[in-house]
């Protein structure tokens, strides 16, 4: 009760003030930057994913956490309870402007329209920062983090934790050590669809009342405003459906699944062309169904000079006779297909490799490798000053190629021929907006140069 009492004295003080200021002390032990021992953390998005990274990350002996931020202060309960001396904000703005020094690294688990912005200039403040997947909504926002990432001397990591999972590591594992021959091509999917999680593919036409808690100008940041649309249809979560928000279910899950294939095959650069084929789209949520045709330059691991990486969601799958199943055996609910030159890999999301045919890899002998904790590899990384390999670079290829199928679901059918160099569509010119996006007044993105 007085727990209660306490907590809505707070959010009335709070709202009042029109952003959040800090409830606390800022605890004794603060120190300047001085990362030999300790990292003092914050984290932006305080609920949903974010309190996962934030209880993940906070397990490290060396963190120090000293600040959260979310929009919607009902969403702070946990944050401070496991940190009840930390300082609360509404505004990251106003976190970074107030803490300055005293922050090291932060973590940003909001919806993915906010994932450049705030990453962008918490790197610009010199933080280390680890960022939740998808990198960011566009391809235009992944190259701007992409180069502000090799300018700013900080460590970075992509916030995909299944990357240091002992499944993918195992997976990565057997591909490079030719286990299933070079790589023919690959067929990655998932179930999600991209209008499942909002329940709706137009906007409410009668908006609720906006509950106190939330700051929804602050919600909104980049994209155009729109009114709040009551609980689970923009916030929390359901914002994946929403072109203006989320990404659908390739930008849900694409960084996840295609990861291992990435990582294995080494792909550092983006495709040579992609193609959409869905069952329809609007001018709101994403398509419900799709199929995204990637084509890409050979690399060590690939037979040729090119190959196909085929990407499917909302139910669609591929063929399970490229895995070389026995009979009876079904395909994951989610995950790849890896046909080699002498097998084929099924690697599950989240679940260890099998090869296929059986009858070749009855005597093969799998070796498993350990799992990794990938919340404090980033913090080992802030502390001794190595970069992980997931980092912005790494994690901006990978959201550069899934956020290029978001935009050539606005062209079905047709090839776009990419050109990552100078990063242009170059036989759709009007393909070229579509990597990018409109700005609101006072949140633009500044190209990094
Ligand atoms: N790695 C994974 O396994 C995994 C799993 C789920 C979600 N995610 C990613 O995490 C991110 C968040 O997803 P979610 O499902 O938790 O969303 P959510 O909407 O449930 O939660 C987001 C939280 O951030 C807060 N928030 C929103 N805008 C903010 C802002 N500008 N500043 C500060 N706080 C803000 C919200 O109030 C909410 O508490 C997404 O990018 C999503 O893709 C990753």
């Amino acid at each position: 009760m007085t727990d209660q009492l306490n907590r809505r004295s707070f959010l009335k003080k709070s709202v009042s003030a029109g952003a959040i200021t800090a409830i606390a002390g800022v605890p004794a032990l603060l120190r300047g930057k001085n990362l030999n021992s300790k990292l003092q953390f914050a984290g932006i998005g305080a609920s949903g994913k974010g309190w996962s990274d934030i209880k993940e990350i906070s397990t490290h002996s060396a963190v120090v956490p000293v600040a959260f931020t979310d929009i919607d202060l009902s969403r702070m309960d946990k944050v401070k309870r496991l940190a009840p001396d930390a300082a609360l904000f509404q505004d990251y703005r106003k976190m970074l402007a107030d803490m300055g020094d005293k922050i090291d690294g932060v973590s940003v688990s909001t919806p993915d329209h906010m994932h450049a912005y705030i990453t962008l200039d918490a790197m610009r403040q010199g933080k280390h920062v680890y960022c939740q997947k998808p990198l960011t909504r566009t391809v235009w926002e992944a190259r701007q983090v992409r180069k502000q990432f090799a300018k700013s001397k900080v460590i970075t990591r992509l916030g995909n934790q299944i990357h240091s999972h002992s499944a993918y590591r195992t997976g990565v594992e057997l591909i490079q050590s030719g286990a299933i021959g070079k790589i023919k091509e690959v067929h990655s999917w998932v179930t999600s669809t991209g209008h499942g999680y909002a329940g709706v593919i137009e906007r409410p036409e009668n908006p609720p009342t906006l509950p106190t808690t939330i700051d929804w100008d602050l919600w909104i940041g980049v994209a155009p405003m729109r009114p709040y649309g009551g609980d689970r249809v923009y916030h929390p979560f359901a914002w994946r459906d929403w072109q203006d928000f989320g990404s659908g279910a390739i930008g849900d899950f694409g960084c996840h699944i295609l990861d291992p294939v990435f990582t294995s095959l080494k792909i550092t650069g983006g495709p040579n062309s992609i193609k959409a084929v869905h069952t329809g789209l609007n001018d709101e949520v994403w398509p419900a169904q799709e199929t995204l045709y990637y084509n890409f330059p050979g690399t060590e691991y690939t037979v040729g000079d090119n190959f196909n990486i085929t990407w499917y969601d909302g139910g669609r799958k591929p063929k399970s006779s490229l895995a070389r199943m026995p009979k009876g055996q079904s395909l994951p609910r989610s995950g790849s297909i890896y046909v080699g030159e002498k097998g084929s890999m099924v690697l599950p999301h989240v679940g260890a490799p099998t090869l296929y045919p059986v009858e070749s890899y009855a005597d093969f002998k799998i070796e498993t490798k350990e799992s990794l904790n990938h919340y404090h590899g980033w913090v080992d990384g802030c502390l001794s000053g190595k970069q992980p390999s997931d980092g912005f670079e790494y994690g901006g290829n990978l959201t550069e190629t899934v956020q290029l199928g978001n935009v050539a679901v606005f062209f079905p059918g047709e090839e776009l021929k990419w050109d990552a160099e100078n990063f242009k569509i170059t036989n759709k010119p009007e393909a070229n907006p579509r990597l990018t996006r409109k700005y609101r007044k006072g949140w633009e993105i500044k190209e990094v140069v």
